[in-house]
C-alpha cells in the first residue's frame, strides 16, 4: 500500500487579545453592521506584548508534538507557512526550529493564505518517497503588523493565529489522497505590500506613503477566490473519484463567510458541509486552514474514516487544495491544547 502523509498530531495558539468590530469602529471609519454583513467577521485576535511569530508557532507546535507523542528531536523536517516573519532574514523556520530545540532541516513557504496547504503537499512528497517520517507543518501569522489602520478596506479583515500539524506515513490507504497547487502571478498586484523589498526598499517615502502595509483590490481577489474555491474543490475531488458532495467536511480558507456561502450555493451543498470559524478569528492567512482543521477535530467534526477537502486562496494570487482521508484505526488521543485543554478524538 502507498505511503501517504497522515495527521498524527495537531495544535493551535491564539493570542488572548480579542479585537471586536466595535473596538475597531472606535478608531476606523467602519461599523459592526458593515463588517458583519459583508464578511461575517465579528472579532479577531491580535498578538499581545512579547508575542512573536516564533513564540506563537512554537506554542502550537508543542501541542501538536504532544498529541503525536513525539519530541522535537524526532522531527525530520519543519515547514513553516508564513508571510509575517519576525525578521526578513533568516526565515522564521530557522528561529522556530531553534526555539523548539529541534535539529532537523527547516524552511519557510511564503504563499500567502495558500501557504499551509502548499506545506502539507510538500510534506506529503517527502513522506511518500520514504525520505522522512515525522514532518511538522506550521501555519502562523502576525498579520496585524502589516495592516494599515487608515485603510478600512483591509484592516478589518485579518487576525493573528498559529496552528500546527504533525504528519507521519499511513500505509492503510488513508492520508493525503489528491492535491492541486496553483499560482497566477499576473494578479500579484491585487494583494501585495508595495514597499520594503528590493524594488522599493524601506525609505522615508515608503513609510510616508504607507507602502509597507498590505494593499488589496478586494473585489478582484473576491472574484478570484470564488472561482478557485469552486474549481479547485471540483478538481481535487474528481481526482479522488468523487464529487464535493461526497466529502464529509469541507475546510475552506476563512477569508469571508459570504464567499463560503456563495460556494455552498453554487455546489448546491448545505452550509453544515463547510467548517466555519471566520466570525471568531477573521482571516488568519497561512494559519487559517490548519486553525480550522484543529478546531474541527476538537469539536468532533472530523471522525475516523472521514474524507475532508481543504481549499485555500490568497496572495500570489495563489490557490491550493487537498483531499485527505482520516485513518479508520486512529487511536483516541488527549489533546493538550494550551487554549482550552480539549479532549479530542480522531
Ligand atoms: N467599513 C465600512 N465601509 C467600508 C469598509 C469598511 N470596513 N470597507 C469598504 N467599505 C466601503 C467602501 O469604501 C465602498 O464605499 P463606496 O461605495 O462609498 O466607495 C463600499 O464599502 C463597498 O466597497 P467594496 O470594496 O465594493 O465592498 P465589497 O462588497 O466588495 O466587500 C471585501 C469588500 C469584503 C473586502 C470583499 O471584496 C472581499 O471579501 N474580498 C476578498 C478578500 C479576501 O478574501 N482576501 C484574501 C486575502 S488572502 C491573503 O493571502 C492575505
Amino acid at each position: 500500500m502507498m505511503r501517504r502523509a497522515q495527521i498524527k498530531g495537531w495544535g493551535k495558539y491564539l493570542p488572548e487579545k480579542i479585537v471586536t468590530n466595535h473596538d475597531l469602529a472606535r478608531f476606523v471609519d467602519t461599523s459592526d453592521e458593515w463588517i458583519t454583513e459583508r464578511t461575517g467577521i465579528k472579532e479577531r485576535r491580535q498578538r499581545g506584548e512579547g508575542e512573536t511569530t516564533t513564540s506563537m508557532a512554537v506554542a502550537a507546535a508543542h501541542d501538536a508534538l504532544a498529541v503525536a507523542g513525539i519530541t522535537p528531536a524526532d522531527l525530520n523536517l519543519i515547514i513553516v507557512a508564513n508571510s509575517s516573519p519576525d525578521y526578513l532574514l533568516p526565515s522564521p523556520a530557522n528561529f522556530i526550529q531553534h526555539a523548539l530545540g529541534a535539529t532537523c532541516p527547516a524552511f519557510t513557504i511564503a504563499a500567502g493564505c495558500s501557504g499551509w496547504v502548499y506545506g502539507l503537499t510538500t510534506a506529503h512528497q517527502f513522506i511518500q518517497t520514504g525520505a522522512y517520517t515525522n514532518v511538522l507543518v506550521i501555519g502562523v501569522e502576525i498579520i496585524s503588523y502589516a495592516l494599515d489602520y487608515t485603510d478600512r478596506t483591509t484592516c478589518v479583515l485579518f487576525g493573528d493565529a498559529a496552528a500546527a500539524v504533525v504528519l507521519q506515513p499511513a500505509t492503510d490507504g488513508s492520508g493525503v489522497l489528491t492535491f492541486e497547487l496553483g499560482s497566477d502571478g499576473s494578479q500579484a498586484h491585487n494583494l501585495w505590500v508595495p514597499g520594503g523589498g528590493t524594488v522599493n526598499p524601506v525609505s522615508q517615502s515608503v513609510v510616508d506613503n504607507r507602502e509597507h502595509y498590505i494593499r488589496m483590490n478586494g473585489q478582484e481577489v473576491a472574484r478570484f477566490a470564488m472561482r478557485k474555491l469552486l474549481s479547485c474543490l471540483q478538481n481535487i475531488t474528481a481526482q479522488a473519484g468523487m464529487t464535493p458532495a461526497d466529502l464529509d467536511l469541507i475546510i475552506p480558507h476563512q477569508a469571508n463567510l459570504r464567499i463560503i456561502e456563495m460556494a455552498a450555493r453554487h455546489l448546491d451543498l448545505p452550509m453544515d458541509k463547510f467548517f466555519v470559524n471566520v466570525h471568531k478569528y477573521a482571516n488568519t492567512s497561512a494559519a487559517s486552514i490548519p486553525l480550522a482543521l484543529v478546531e474541527a477535530i476538537e469539536q468532533g467534526r472530523i471522525k475516523p474514516g472521514d474524507t475532508i477537502g481543504m481549499v485555500a486562496f490568497g496572495s500570489g494570487l495563489s490557490w491550493a487544495g487537498a483531499v485527505m482521508q482520516v485513518g479508520v484505526r486512529e487511536p483516541t488521543l488527549a489533546s493538550v491544547n494550551g487554549n482550552g485543554h480539549a479532549k479530542v478524538t480522531i
